[in-house]
Order: structure tokens, then C-alpha cells, then sequence
């Protein structure tokens, strides 16, 4: 076996391309297989990539049981901070192994079995950890819905899933607001045509909720009557988890991720990248809901036998903009990962980081961001206040863990202030021009993986392979499309620029501005519209809305804006952030009859802009323009055409 520290990361990344199946069986001898594969790497019936076929495994047994046995049953697994409840709470191991046996227990009471699926809608408590483990403990699929998302993308999502059983709480807390849930999940469960048998509901103090008296149980008090179950010996190829994504439409995308790949590429991720041994504190500041929180709150820290911390607050506000620093010295945390509009929320608060200085930080090794693009500005703010490596590293729920990374663990290099550094071993990035041709240093064009994709990646969309191979496949036969745009520079680091779709980043929250189109289209006075994601100081990105009205609809403009953010609001949720309508005489368009959403983006961001040839009314362009700076919209005041 290679140690990591043996070979550096041009020799280790050349072989990991030359060689996949080599170096991934050398991986998986670090995880604890029933049986172990046959094949490393295969292709099955379908046509699709399948790592460590024929073994067979258990994903919490590897998080929990496995370190249990290992005599670290009374090492701190979990610490739950939550300072918006003012609690701190631990779990060892062994007490973590008992709480999820539990309710994997209940689960299979309630009739949950292999390859049932289960929706988890919750806030950032550790039950929200336990459903998970209980999930994967009985070979259950389990599907986690981010608790910000509104009844309408919870719907959604139940009638893809079909899910035996729901759990969720009667609660969740944004800073100070406490934020009924459970009749979030009934208005869901009123639109959705699919009905779970049960709702198993975690009743928080600060605002219990009313059961339905035949489908919802109350969490604590079945889990009280419940047995303790084993873990389940599964397929390396079985589902663990489908994670909904945004895609360019209104339906949601199923990434599907398999138990073997997952453990596999998580346990090498947090020796290759995040340089953690066992014991060590590990704090992704992110949420369940989304894919850093399954990869690096619940799965890779626990699987690499470390401690994790499941933080319920905020950088800014809970109760100021020290909380993070706080969290480090009280809990030792030694890695942190969070995403850069964090720490732009605590740089407006606190410039200076004058609240830094109140606590010890020297526990602190690694501070790593993703969710969307670490700005310069705040990369360097960062480089003065924290005295440690800050890694911006580039992944996609797709992936399910980093694709371009500054890989601490096999040979740290300098950081250039907008790249992620280089590729992760197992990911053969590409940069392809719109015919498919490779494009040399410092040319932009699509950010493509080279197949197979390693261990961990999607092997596909749950119950949609054809929308796989069309969503990603399709566009450069031979290649994953990422949807991000970007160009590798002379020294091979990756500099990631952002989607080349109607996807966009809120706040490191992945949206679809395809479906806040369809929305806003639905309203009776539009005819058409188009949104774009503008640049946001804090957020990153925020949505903006274009629309024309149909033929003799009179509107008053503030009331029919207050309506379209209602819509997006109550259907998608708060976190869309989608806060202004601009009517407009037409949309800009080639004479093809596409929206030029790129040109009125960067229209909005006050960049210099060229006017397209094929536009069919230039003027409409100025008009946008003007339309946006009496709106006080944007940097439209920066730049004319140039
Ligand atoms: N449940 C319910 N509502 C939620 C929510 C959740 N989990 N998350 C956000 N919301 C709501 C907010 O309460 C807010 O509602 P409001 O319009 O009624 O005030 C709205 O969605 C917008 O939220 P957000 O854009 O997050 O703004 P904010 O002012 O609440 O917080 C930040 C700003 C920067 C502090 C916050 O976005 C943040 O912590 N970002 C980091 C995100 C992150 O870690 N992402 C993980 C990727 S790795
Ligand atoms: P999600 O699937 O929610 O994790 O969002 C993935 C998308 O976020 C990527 O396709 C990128 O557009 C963006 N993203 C994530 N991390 C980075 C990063 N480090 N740099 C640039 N973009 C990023």
C-alpha cells in the first residue's frame, strides 16, 4: 500500500488516470468491507460506471460500529453547538451507535426495508445525524430535503422519492425566528400525490406541534419503545442516498450516490485533501440539506474516526460575528470548511476581526471553502486573520466530494488567489471549446471530466438514467459536463468561473433560474421573462427577474414585483433571495430567438459588454440598463457597450 506521503501529487494524479482500478483498490483497503469487491471497476447492464462490484459493506457500520470495536466507543463522534438554543451537547461513539441502532430499529418497526426511501426534512439538531446513520444502518435510501426549501420543492421531491416514511420536527431556527416546520410538511403533503405511511416527528420545546393522530408519531417516545438493530451487509453498488439538486428546469435532479464509492472516495478525501487523522475535530459549517453536510458533517468525518461538529447558528448574529472563533477554541476544531459568503457575513460585521482576537484559535490547521467561488477580497482578508492555510476547493453535489483541490495531505503548494489549485487524483479534468476540441493554458471554455468517473461520483439520477446521459453526458460524448466554465493556467491550477448554465449560487445555495422563469411565466400578466443571477456582495449571486407583459395587461409595477417575489417565496422558499421584477418593453434576443441572458448579466454586474451581432434591437440593451440603474439594481452605472 502507498502511503500518501511517498509520492508526490503529479506522480500519485498521473497514476490514479493511468491506472484507476489500481489506485482505487489500494484506497479501498481503508475502508471495512464484509466482503470485499470483485471488480474494481465495471460497467453494468445499463451502460454505467460501477466502482467495488461485488463487495459488500455498510456505510454506518464504517462511521460508527467499526471505531466501537476499534476502542474509540468513549471518543467525543459528534458535538451538536447550537447557539440559537444556547446548547452544547456530545456523543461518544458508543452513544451515537445507540442512538441510531435505535432508530433504525423504529424505522424497521414502522416497515421501512432495504431500498425503501426515506425523506428527511429537519433543522440542524443531531437527530437529523441519527436519521441519516439509521437510514444507512438497514439499507434504506434516505433523501434530505434542506429545511429552507418551501412546501412546493418539498412535494417535489416526496413524489419522486415515494418515500415509506417522513421524519422531520416540529421546528426549525433562523437567528432569532423560530420557524414551524411540521405545517410546512403537511401544506407539502396536502400537493404531493404521494403519502408516506408515517411522519416521525422530533417535538422541539420552543414550539411543539399538533400530530396527525394517524400518521404522525412523536420521535422521542417511539424511539423510547424501540430495539436496537445491527447494520445490514449491502451491495457496494446500492444506493445510500438520493440528494435532489437544482437543474436547468423545475424538476429537481436525483443525484444518487452508491455506499461503496462514497466510503471509499470520503475516507481518501480526508486523508488526501483535508489531512485528518482519527480524533481529530473536524467542523464543516454547512447544513444536512446539502451535499458538503451528508460528505463532511455526517459521512467522511465519522467514517475517518474523527470528531464532527453539527453547528445550528450562524456566522453573524447568533449571537455575533465571533461565534465561529468561538466554536474553534471550545471545541478544538482543527479543520474547518465553510463557504466564502460566511466569512463576507463576519468581514461586514467585524472588518477589522477585532473579535478574533477574544478566543484561541491555535487548534486551527486548515480552513477550507466551497459552495461557489472564493473571491479575492475575501481570500486575502482571510489570509491576514487566520493563521493558516485557506483552501478554496472546487465541488458539485454530483461529484459528492472535491474534484480540484489544494491537497494538503499528499503536497500543499502555493495558492493563487481564484483558482481551487489542481485536479483531485481520479477526476481527469478537461477544458473543451464549444465543438469539443481541448483548449490550451488560459483559455476558457467548459470544465469537463474525462470517464470513467472515480469512486463517489454519481452513477446516476435516480430513475433517470436517460436525463443522465442527457444532463451530462450527451454535449461531449466521452465526458462529464460539469456546467461550470473555466481555464487551467500554465502551472496546470484550475481556475473554476461559474456555470455556463440557468444554474446560480445564493448565499452557497445552488438554485435554478429556469424554474424561477417557469414561476414568474405562470403569473397571469407575464408573457414572458427571463431570470438572471446578478452579483451580490454577500451572497455571491442573487436572482433578478426580467418580465413582459402580455398585450394590454396595465399593471402597477411595485404591486406586480411584490406578487413575483411572493410566488418565488412561497414555492421555492426564503433562501431564493429573489427580491426584484423589472418590467420591460422585450427581452433581448438573437434573431434565432434566444435570450441573451449573459449580456443583461453582465449588463447588471457593470462589466464592460459587447453588444452581440446577432441581437435583433440593440437599443433594448439601454433601456435594460437604464431600467436597472433607476432601480438601483446592480453596477449597470459602471459600463457602457464597449
Ligand atoms: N430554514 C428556513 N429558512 C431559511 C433557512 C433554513 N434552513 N436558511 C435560510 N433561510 C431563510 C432566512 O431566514 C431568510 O429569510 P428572510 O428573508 O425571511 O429573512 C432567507 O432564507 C434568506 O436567507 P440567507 O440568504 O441565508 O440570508 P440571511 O440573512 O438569513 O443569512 C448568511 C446570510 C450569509 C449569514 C447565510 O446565508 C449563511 O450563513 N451562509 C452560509 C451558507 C452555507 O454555509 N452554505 C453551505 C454551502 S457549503
Ligand atoms: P452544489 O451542487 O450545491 O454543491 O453546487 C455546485 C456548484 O457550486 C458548482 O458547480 C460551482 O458552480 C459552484 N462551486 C462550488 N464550489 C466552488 C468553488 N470552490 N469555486 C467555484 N465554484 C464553486
Amino acid at each position: 500500500m502507498h502511503s500518501l506521503t511517498t509520492q508526490s501529487y503529479k506522480e500519485r494524479y498521473a497514476r490514479s488516470l493511468a491506472d484507476p482500478e489500481a489506485f482505487w483498490a489500494e484506497q479501498a483497503q481503508y475502508i471495512p468491507w464484509y466482503t470485499a469487491p470483485t471488480q474494481i471497476l465495471s460497467t453494468d447492464d445499463e451502460g454505467l460506471t460501477r466502482w467495488y462490484t461485488g463487495g459488500k459493506l455498510n456505510t454506518c457500520y464504517a462511521a460508527i460500529d467499526y471505531h466501537v470495536e476499534q476502542g474509540r466507543g468513549a471518543q467525543t463522534a459528534l458535538i451538536y453547538d447550537s447557539p440559537v438554543t444556547k446548547t452544547v451537547q456530545t456523543f461518544t461513539y458508543s452513544e451515537l451507535q445507540d442512538e441510531v441502532s435505535r432508530l433504525a430499529g423504529l424505522l424497521q418497526m414502522l416497515g421501512v426495508g432495504k431500498g425503501d426511501t426515506v425523506v428527511i426534512y429537519m433543522p440542524m439538531v443531531p437527530e437529523a445525524a441519527f436519521a441519516l446513520l439509521a437510514c444507512a444502518r438497514i439499507g434504506a435510501i434516505h433523501s434530505v430535503v434542506f429545511g429552507g426549501f418551501a412546501p412546493h420543492e418539498l412535494a417535489i421531491r416526496i413524489d419522486d422519492a415515494k418515500p415509506t416514511v417522513i421524519l422531520s420536527a416540529s421546528c426549525g431556527i433562523e437567528f432569532e425566528k423560530v420557524i414551524p416546520y411540521k405545517p410546512l410538511l403537511d401544506e407539502a403533503l396536502r400537493q404531493s400525490a404521494h403519502q408516506p405511511v408515517r411522519c416521525l416527528i422530533l417535538q422541539r420545546p420552543m414550539h411543539p406541534a399538533a400530530l396527525h393522530p394517524r400518521r404522525d408519531l412523536d420521535w422521542q417516545a417511539s424511539v423510547a419503545q424501540a430495539n436496537p438493530v445491527g447494520c445490514m451487509p449491502l451491495d457496494a453498488t446500492d444506493p445510500l442516498y438520493i440528494l435532489y439538486t437544482s437543474g436547468t428546469t423545475g424538476k429537481p435532479k436525483g443525484i444518487v450516490r452508491d455506499n461503496g464509492g462514497h466510503a471509499v472516495a470520503l475516507a481518501y478525501s480526508l486523508r488526501a485533501i483535508y489531512d485528518v487523522k482519527p480524533g481529530d475535530v473536524f467542523w464543516a459549517a454547512s447544513d444536512v440539506g446539502w451535499v458538503v453536510g451528508h460528505s463532511y458533517i455526517v459521512y467522511g468525518p465519522l467514517i475517518q474516526g474523527c470528531t464532527t461538529v453539527l453547528f445550528e447558528g450562524k456566522p453573524v448574529r447568533t449571537p455575533d460575528a465571533g461565534t465561529f472563533w468561538r466554536v474553534i477554541e471550545q471545541h478544538g476544531v482543527n479543520v474547518l470548511f465553510t463557504a466564502p459568503t460566511a466569512f463576507r457575513a463576519i468581514r461586514k460585521e467585524d472588518p477589522e476581526a477585532l473579535l478574533r482576537n477574544k478566543y484561541d484559535i491555535s487548534s486551527l490547521r486548515y480552513l477550507f471553502l466551497a459552495g461557489e467561488r472564493c473571491d479575492p477580497p475575501t481570500l486575502h482578508w482571510l489570509q491576514e486573520v487566520v493563521p493558516v492555510p485557506v483552501i478554496d476547493h472546487w465541488w458539485q453535489t454530483e461529484s459528492g466530494w472535491p474534484m480540484v483541490a489544494n491537497q494538503m495531505g499528499i503536497e500543499p503548494v502555493p495558492v493563487k488567489a481564484g483558482s481551487a489549485t489542481w485536479p483531485v487524483c481520479g477526476f481527469n479534468l478537461q477544458i473543451l471549446g464549444e465543438n469539443g476540441q481541448p483548449l490550451g493554458p488560459d483559455e476558457e471554455g467548459y470544465v469537463c471530466l474525462k470517464l470513467p468517473l472515480p469512486p463517489g461520483s454519481l452513477p446516476t439520477l435516480w430513475n433517470d438514467t436517460p436525463r443522465f446521459r442527457q444532463s451530462y453526458l450527451s454535449r461531449f460524448p466521452g465526458y462529464y459536463l460539469t456546467g461550470d466554465g473555466g481555464y487551467i493556467d500554465d502551472d496546470g491550477y484550475v481556475y473554476i468561473m461559474g456555470r455556463v448554465d440557468d444554474v446560480i449560487n445564493v448565499a452557497g445555495h445552488r438554485l435554478s433560474t429556469g424554474e424561477m422563469e417557469e414561476m414568474v411565466g405562470s403569473h397571469p400578466a407575464v408573457a414572458e421573462c427571463a431570470v438572471i443571477g446578478i452579483a451580490d456582495e454577500l451572497r455571491g449571486q442573487r436572482p433578478v427577474g426580467l418580465v413582459v407583459l402580455k398585450d394590454g395587461v396595465e399593471v402597477d409595477e411595485p404591486h406586480l414585483e411584490a406578487e413575483l417575489v411572493g410566488i418565488i417565496r412561497d414555492r421555492i422558499g426564503a433562501v431564493a433571495y429573489f427580491r426584484n421584477a423589472l418590467v420591460v418593453k422585450r427581452l433581448p434576443k438573437t434573431r434565432f430567438g434566444k435570450s441573451l441572458r449573459k449580456t443583461i448579466r453582465e449588463i447588471a454586474d457593470g462589466g464592460p459588454y459587447a453588444v452581440p451581432s446577432t441581437i435583433d434591437d440593440p437599443a433594448i440593451l439601454d433601456e435594460i440598463r437604464a431600467r436597472l440603474m433607476t432601480q438601483n439594481i446592480g453596477h449597470a452605472f459602471r459600463f457602457q457597450a464597449i
